[in-house]
């Protein structure tokens, strides 16, 4: 989309926490994949930063053992020895600002060389310790080339978010700061702007006059992965919803924007934020539950209960699935809610936006076979396949009236094509300075706004938690968020 144009590319690229899920999972196949394309500059290399004692050998065993589990093919060929010879491991502490300094003497002199990369692919309560020791050692200049990407969540409410906000631009300016979300990277949701706004077909369409409802659901069949030390603090809402959901709900919901670049992007997607109905404190009970996983079988495996997980505290009451309804109170959407889920352990990975559209008008086919009709669907699935489906009524051939749903599938990939995951797209424009798809802070303040009753009236009840069995679709009473009997959660394609 738009590039800013004083941008240099960057010759470093530091990756804080390199021995992390994030960077095994994510970041390391991502950058990966973008050499196999060609997509990175020959003068780009790559630092990994992380605690254990390594050499720059030890490293690159690390990687092609990680690699090797993550990427389709061999890595016995020369753009993964072009690769591999990208890195160097330094070892340090984050909390130690002479770790800085050994990391600072290891990159390119300015005069060489003067942008850099930091990627915080660390938990949130390390980021300030690194911003704070970037800038003791004056990493974080120049101004405007050297970059900082913070992943999610940023903050962990709204008054810690603008904590965390004031310390970065105390050190870095605004166009120094990527606030990732990778859900914008992925590939159905950027095809959701072309949807919507390149076929003048669906316009229309998309609004409170034609639309009964939506669900934006992300559904995981993981548990939380040796994870609990960031996610026993966290929980679903802060994990998923305040962020990716959030986002999802505003590409699904926003005006178009008068040009496709970042400003204008963020302009109308906090617009839709600061429409939603803020949830009143003795109304959080009617749009919001919340649930923990119990013991249970997911794909046929017994799994444990999320308070046996490894270092999960005992008795905890995290939620590892919540479910919410809003509504955004503007001319388009007013009266439409919005229902929002997503969990852990899951019967299967889901993720998609389900649109059901309205009943007809008039009941004319009463005297039929056909008493009561489905309404339409619009399917956008995420994941695992990216496609877009529409749900429509045609007759079934024969003397009587009778019909059948069918679905027109509108895959976006064609049989040879491949998808890559959102990090490609995400890791390329950090690189080349686009800011499109990452958010402005007011984007992440709004929406902590609209999470934050939820927040504070689960953290006052802290007794007790409903559980779900693993492999299950979530807890039974996330039914009542429902507005009407005939609306039920839509769990497959
Ligand atoms: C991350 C969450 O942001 O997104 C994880 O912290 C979650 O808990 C992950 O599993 C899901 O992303 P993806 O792209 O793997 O579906």
């Amino acid at each position: 989309m738009s590039v800013d144009h004083e941008i240099v590319l960057p010759c470093t690229f530091v990756i804080f926490g390199a021995t992390g899920n994030l960077a095994s999972n994510k970041l390391l196949p991502a950058l990966y994949h973008l050499e196999v394309a060609a997509r990175l500059s020959e003068s780009l290399s790559i630092v990994a930063f992380a605690r254990r004692p390594w050499s720059d050998e030890e490293w690159r065993t690390h990687m092609r053992e990680v690699l090797g589990s993550k990427v389709k093919g061999s890595l016995d060929t020369p753009v993964f020895q072009r690769f591999i010879a990208r890195f160097r491991y330094q070892q340090g502490d984050l909390n130690n600002v002479a770790s800085y300094q050994a990391l600072a003497d290891r990159l390119p002199p300015e005069s060489a060389c003067s942008s850099t990369v930091f990627y915080l692919a660390i938990k949130p309560a390390e980021f300030s310790a690194v911003i704070h020791n970037l800038e003791a050692v004056g990493l974080n200049k120049p101004r405007g080339l050297n970059r900082v990407v913070i992943e999610k969540p940023f903050g962990e409410d709204i008054e810690s978010a603008r904590v965390l906000n004031q310390l970065l631009h105390q050190n870095f300016g605004e166009e120094q700061v990527y606030r990732i979300d990778h859900f914008l990277g992925k590939e159905t949701v950027q095809n959701l702007l072309v949807f919507r706004f390149a076929n003048t077909l669906i316009e229309p369409l998309w609004n409170r006059n034609f639309i009964d409802h939506v669900q934006i659901t992300v559904a995981e069949s993981i548990g939380i992965e040796k994870r609990a030390d960031y996610y026993d603090r966290a929980g679903a809402l802060r994990d998923m919803l305040q962020n990716h959901l959030m986002q999802l709900l505003t590409v699904v919901a926003m005006e178009p924007p008068p040009a496709l670049e970042a400003d204008a992007l963020r302009d109308e997607k906090v617009k839709v934020l600061r429409s939603i109905r803020p949830i009143a404190k003795r109304a959080v009970h009617a749009h919001a539950i919340r649930a923990q996983y119990a013991r249970g079988n997911v794909e046929g495996q017994p799994v444990l209960g999320y308070q046996e997980e490894e270092n999960v505290e005992p008795n905890s009451i995290t939620e590892t699935y919540v479910a919410a309804k809003f509504y955004i109170d503007n001319w388009r959407w007013r009266g439409v809610p919005f229902y929002l889920r997503t969990g852990k352990r899951m019967k299967h990975q889901t993720s998609m936006i389900a649109i059901r559209f309205r009943h007809p008008p008039q009941q004319l086919f009463r005297e039929t076979p056909l008493e009561s009709i489905e309404p339409n669907w619009i399917l956008l699935s995420i994941q695992p396949d990216e496609s877009m489906r529409m749900e429509i009524h045609v007759k079934q051939p024969g003397l009587d009236m009778d019909t059948r749903m069918m679905q027109m599938n509108a895959s976006f990939l064609k049989t040879d094509e491949e998808t890559l995951d959102a990090y490609e797209t995400l890791l390329l424009d950090v690189i080349e300075g686009d800011r499109s798809l990452f958010l402005r802070f007011d984007e992440v303040e709004w929406a902590w706004r609209v999470v934050d009753p939820i927040l504070k009236h689960w953290t006052v009840e802290r007794d007790y938690i409903p559980t779900y069995a693993a492999g299950s679709w979530g807890p039974a009473d996330s039914n009542r968020l429902f507005d009407n009997d005939d609306q039920t959660w839509r769990n497959e394609l």
